[in-house]
C-alpha cells in the first residue's frame, strides 16, 4: 500500500481534480463543514495523504486547536509537509508517519477523528474503525468520507464504466505525462479497492459493531460518495 501511494504522491491532488472533474472539492467542502469543528479541538485525520482535509480543518479552527495527520506513505507526507511550510494554517498541523491499523496514539486523545477516501485501502476495515474509536475521547465523533455505491440505478452502469475503465486509462495517460514508468498504475488499484468495499448501510453497521452510537450516513452525488458519522459513548452509556 505504501508503494502504491508513494508512486502517486506528487500528482495526487491534480489527479483527483481531473478524475472527478473538480467535484472532489465540493465533496471535501461538504465533509469539512459537516464535522462540527470548533476552536480548541484536537483533530486526527487518518490516512491524511497530502493533507488537504487536515488544512481545511485547521483553517476552520482559527488560532486555537491542533490537527494531526497520520499516513503510511512517506511520499504523501513529504508533499503534505511542503504544503504546511507554505500555508499559514500549516503551523497548526502536525504530520505523523504510522499505520491506521495500529495508531501511535493513546486512548481518547482526540475530540474528533476523521478520514477521507481511505477506508477502502485498509486491509482490515473493522480494525481501522476500532482504532479510530479507541483514540477518540468519550463523547467525541468519528466521521468518514468515502466512495460508495450509487443508489440511483441510472448511475450504476456509468459509475462502473467510469471507475473500472476510464480512471485506470486516465492513470496510464498521466503516467506518460508526469509519472515515472509504472508510477500511475495504482489508478487501476482504485477499481480493485472498490470491489470488496461495503455499501453505506453495511459500513454504518461496522461502525455500530465497533462501538459508535448515533451512527448515520448521507449520500452525496447520488451515492457516488457517502459521509458516515458516529459518537463514542460517554463512560457508562451504551453504544
Ligand atoms: C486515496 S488517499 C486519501 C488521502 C486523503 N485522505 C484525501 O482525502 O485526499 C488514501 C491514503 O491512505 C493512506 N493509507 C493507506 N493505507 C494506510 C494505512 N494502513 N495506514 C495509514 N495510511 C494508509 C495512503 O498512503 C494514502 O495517502
Amino acid at each position: 500500500m505504501r508503494d502504491v501511494f508513494d508512486a502517486i504522491a506528487r500528482p495526487y491532488d491534480r489527479m483527483n481534480l481531473i478524475i472527478t472533474a473538480g467535484v472532489f472539492r465540493r465533496w471535501e467542502r461538504f465533509f469539512v463543514q459537516s464535522l462540527g469543528v470548533r476552536p480548541g479541538m484536537r483533530v486526527l485525520d487518518v490516512a491524511c495523504g497530502t493533507g488537504e482535509l487536515s488544512f481545511a480543518v485547521a483553517r476552520l479552527m482559527g488560532d486555537r486547536g491542533e490537527v494531526v495527520g497520520l499516513d503510511l506513505s512517506q511520499g504523501m507526507l513529504a508533499v503534505a509537509r511542503e504544503k504546511a511550510d507554505r500555508r499559514p494554517e500549516g503551523r497548526r498541523v502536525q504530520f505523523v508517519e504510522g499505520n491506521a491499523l495500529h495508531m501511535p496514539f493513546a486512548d481518547g486523545e482526540f475530540d474528533l477523528v476523521m478520514s477521507g477516501f481511505a477506508l477502502r485501502n485498509f486491509a482490515d476495515l473493522a480494525q481501522a474503525i476500532r482504532e479510530m474509536v479507541r483514540v477518540t475521547r468519550p463523547g467525541g465523533r468519528v466521521t468518514t468520507l468515502e466512495l460508495s455505491q450509487p443508489v440511483n440505478p441510472f448511475l450504476a452502469l456509468p459509475y462502473e464504466f467510469y471507475f473500472f475503465h476510464v480512471v485506470p486509462w486516465v492513470g496510464r495517460v498521466a503516467e506518460r505525462t508526469w509519472g515515472k514508468p509504472g508510477g500511475m498504475t495504482p489508478y487501476a488499484w482504485l477499481a480493485t479497492s472498490l470491489k470488496g468495499f461495503p455499501g453505506a448501510p453495511a459500513l454504518a453497521e461496522v461502525m455500530r459493531v465497533e462501538g459508535l452510537a448515533n451512527v448515520g450516513f448521507r449520500y452525496l452525488t447520488g451515492g457516488i460518495v457517502a459521509v458516515h458519522w458516529g459518537e463514542k459513548p460517554l463512560a457508562g452509556d451504551k453504544a
